[in-house]
């Protein structure tokens, strides 16, 4: 099984959503490139672990500290068996490759700065090191007990170049720090991604996956569609541009992801 991109739609469309002011109301409209209400979706075809790991050559020495770390006491108290066992999965690692993918065709990140929101056990922030050779990525993570972790997967080996910032993204400072690159995996983990998009400040790219995975009991915030993610995102006050939308059909879920500019 290959890894291919297929559209569903006949069209490639980008959807350009332009605002403007007129007599102190604000108009919306939408500019498409074919035909209004069409929409190119892209559909990632789901891999194994073997075929992941062949197609993006991903080798033990990406993965070797965040295996290694399970060896450390302190580190293996922090995290629980499900952690250890999810952030390894087919799912998880299809979708953070399927991120990677995305971002290799979007733009030249060597030397750009990024924060992943819900960073987790940093292995995106990892990828993004080792594939596309970031300059600095930032982990804003809740969960404060993960500092050690994200220590072994990220700042053993990129010291100079990798910060673990505890925090909740609601209250984090947009202003004083900003980045190329807005990466938020965790829609379904947060109560309202239009509320966090509109933090973000102008000229931004960002990133945002979400899924249909209602079942899982930390899941509050699921999507039905690519359409729903797309919709959510563009009720954003500050969105200007959707550049991509997607989905990542597993047996268990879908994994949706759209990529926009503010
Ligand atoms: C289970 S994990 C990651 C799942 C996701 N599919 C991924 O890999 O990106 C969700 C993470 O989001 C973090 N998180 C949830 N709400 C957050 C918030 N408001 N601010 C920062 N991090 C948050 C959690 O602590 C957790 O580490």
């Amino acid at each position: 099984m290959r890894w291919v991109s297929k559209h569903k739609s006949v069209f490639s469309i980008y959807w350009i959503r332009a605002k403007w002011t007129h007599f102190g109301k604000t108009h919306i409209f939408n500019l498409v490139n074919f035909s209004i209400n069409t929409r190119s979706i892209d559909t990632f075809t789901y891999m194994t672990h073997e075929e992941l790991f062949a197609k993006y050559r991903l080798d033990f020495s990406t993965l070797s500290e965040y295996v290694m770390a399970c060896y450390d006491p302190r580190i293996l108290s922090t995290l629980s068996f499900e952690d250890i066992r999810d952030s390894l999965s087919d799912g998880q690692t299809a979708s953070k490759l399927w991120v990677i993918d995305a971002l290799s065709k979007s733009g030249n990140w060597e030397s750009k700065s990024a924060c992943v929101f819900g960073g987790w056990v940093g292995l995106l922030c990892r990828f993004m090191f080792d594939y596309l050779n970031f300059g600095h990525v930032t982990n804003l993570e809740l969960n404060t007990k993960l500092r050690g972790i994200n220590w072994f997967t990220n700042e053993m080996k990129y010291p100079e170049r990798f910060a673990f910032v505890g925090g909740d993204m609601y209250d984090f400072d947009y202003e004083t720090n900003q980045f190329d690159l807005y990466v938020n995996t965790s829609g379904e983990h947060i109560p309202s991604i239009k509320t966090w998009v509109e933090k973000i400040p102008p000229g931004k790219q960002v990133l945002i996956q979400s899924n249909n995975y209602f079942a899982h009991p930390q899941h509050i915030n699921c999507v039905n569609s690519a359409q729903e993610l797309f919709d959510k995102v563009s009720e954003a006050k500050n969105v200007n541009l959707i550049e991509y939308s997607g989905e990542l059909i597993m047996p268990q879920y879908t994994r949706f992801m759209v990529i926009a500019k503010t």
